[in-house]
C-alpha cells in the first residue's frame, strides 16, 4: 500500500448545494477517496448545501460513506437552494446572520477548506466567502451546463441522453398521429441541453433562450415540412425561450406575462396550434432530465474533477473552481464563474450545425 503523503489541508467540509444532477455523488466519491487514501485528511459530510453549515447539520465521512456511491443518482449529502448571502436576517431559526453562522462553524469544525458542488448560484457563494477570509474549492456541476469557466459540467451528459431519448420516443408518436409534438427540457437562462439534445434527436425546430422566437417563422418552417409530405414535426423548446415580443417586454411585466401559462412548452404549442392549425402536443419532461444514474461520461469527468480538488487540497491552492478545458483539467480563479451564467453564443457552431440540417431556430 502506497504511504499517506504530506498535505497542507488536514479537515475539509464538503457539500452539494443547488439542484442535484447525476455525477454528484462520483464527484464526492473523487474528492473523498483521494482525499482520504492518498493523503489521510479528515472529512467533515455536510447536510442539505450551505444550510447544514449554517445549522451544523454536519458528520464526519468513513470510507463506508463514500464506497460503492460512483453508479448512484442524486447526492448522498442531500441539497437545498439556500443563498446565505441572500435574504440576510430573515426568516433565520438561530437568530443569527447565515454568513456570520457559517464563518463560525467554519472556525469550530476546525475546516482548512470548504469544498463545494455546485452550479452558478453555489460556486458564486463560494466565491463570496473566500472575500469573506474562508479557504474555498468549488466543483462545477448541473444539467444546464452555464458555468463560465470550463468546458463542460458533470451531469449535462447524462441529461442529454435522457433528452435526446425522449425526442426519439415523441419521433414515432408524431409521426403515427402525423401531429406537431413539443417538447420542453430544463434551460431557464441557457440553452445549452435543448440545442444539443435537439441536433441530437433530430428536432424540426429548437427554441432557446440566446435566440427569441418568431412565431410566424416557426409556422412557416413547420408548414414547408407538411407541403413536402412530412406532416410531424418535433419542437424543442428550452424552458426559458423567449418569443421576440416577449423579449421587448420589461422584466417585470415578461415575468407576470409567463406565469400565464403553466410552461413555456405549453404555450408555445398553443401558439403554434393558433399559427399553423396543425394538431399540436406537448410534454414536458421535468425532473426525469436530473434523476437516475450518471453516464459513463459524466462519472468520468466527475472522478477526475473530484480527483483533482483532492490535489488542490493537499497543496493548499484555495479559491478555485477545479474545470475542464479542451481534453485537460485544470481550475480556474473563483471569481472567473462567479455572478455569471454561460450561454449559447450566437456564433456557436452547433447552432450552425443544426441550421445546415435543415432545423429552424426560431427566427
Ligand atoms: O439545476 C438547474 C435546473 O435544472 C434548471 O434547468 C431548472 O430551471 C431548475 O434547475 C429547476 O430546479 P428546481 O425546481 O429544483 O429549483
Amino acid at each position: 500500500m502506497e504511504a499517506v503523503r504530506k498535505s497542507v489541508t488536514k479537515t475539509f467540509g464538503i457539500l452539494t448545494a443547488g439542484g442535484d444532477c447525476p455525477g454528484l455523488n462520483a464527484a464526492i466519491r473523487g474528492v473523498c477517496r483521494a482525499a482520504y487514501d492518498r493523503y489521510g485528511m479528515t472529512i467533515v459530510g455536510i447536510a442539505n448545501g450551505y444550510r447544514g453549515l449554517i445549522d451544523e447539520d454536519v458528520r464526519i465521512l468513513r470510507p463506508v460513506d463514500f464506497s460503492g456511491i460512483l453508479t448512484r443518482g442524486g447526492t448522498i449529502l442531500g441539497t437545498s437552494r439556500e443563498k446565505p448571502f441572500k435574504a440576510q436576517n430573515t426568516d433565520f431559526n438561530i437568530g443569527e446572520d447565515k454568513v456570520a453562522a457559517i464563518k463560525k462553524n467554519y472556525q469550530k469544525l476546525n475546516l482548512d477548506c470548504l469544498v463545494v458542488l455546485g452550479g452558478n448560484g453555489t460556486n458564486t457563494t463560494g466565491y463570496l466567502l473566500a472575500q469573506e477570509g474562508l479557504n474555498v474549492l468549488g466543483l462545477p456541476k448541473t444539467i444546464d451546463n452555464d458555468i463560465v469557466g470550463t468546458d463542460r459540467t458533470f451531469g449535462f451528459h447524462s441529461a442529454l441522453a435522457i433528452g435526446t431519448e425522449a425526442i426519439d420516443r415523441l419521433h414515432s408518436t408524431a409521426q403515427s398521429h402525423s401531429r406537431i409534438i413539443v417538447i420542453e427540457l430544463m434551460g431557464h437562462k441557457a440553452g445549452w441541453l435543448a440545442l444539443y439534445a435537439g441536433v441530437a434527436g433530430g428536432g424540426d425546430v429548437i427554441l432557446i433562450p440566446e435566440i427569441p422566437y418568431d412565431i410566424k417563422a416557426i409556422g412557416r418552417h413547420l408548414a414547408e415540412r407538411a407541403r413536402t409530405g412530412r406532416a410531424f414535426s418535433i419542437v424543442v423548446v428550452a424552458e426559458g425561450a423567449l418569443s421576440a415580443e416577449e423579449a421587448r417586454m420589461e422584466k417585470k411585466e415578461r415575468k407576470k406575462y409567463r406565469a400565464e401559462s403553466p410552461s413555456t412548452g405549453y404555450r408555445v404549442a398553443k401558439e403554434i396550434a393558433a399559427e399553423t392549425g396543425m394538431e399540436t402536443r406537448a410534454t414536458v419532461l421535468g425532473y426525469v432530465q436530473r434523476g437516475g444514474i450518471p453516464s459513463a461520461s459524466d462519472r468520468v469527468l466527475a472522478t477526475s474533477l473530484g480527483t483533482a480538488a483532492a490535489e488542490l487540497l493537499a497543496r493548499g491552492e484555495y479559491g478555485r473552481m477545479v474545470a475542464l478545458t479542451g481534453n485537460e483539467i485544470g481550475s480556474v480563479n473563483l471569481s472567473v464563474p462567479a455572478g455569471k451564467v454561460k450561454s449559447v453564443p450566437p456564433d456557436h457552431y452547433m447552432i450552425d450545425t443544426a441550421i445546415s440540417v435543415g432545423t429552424c431556430m426560431g427566427a
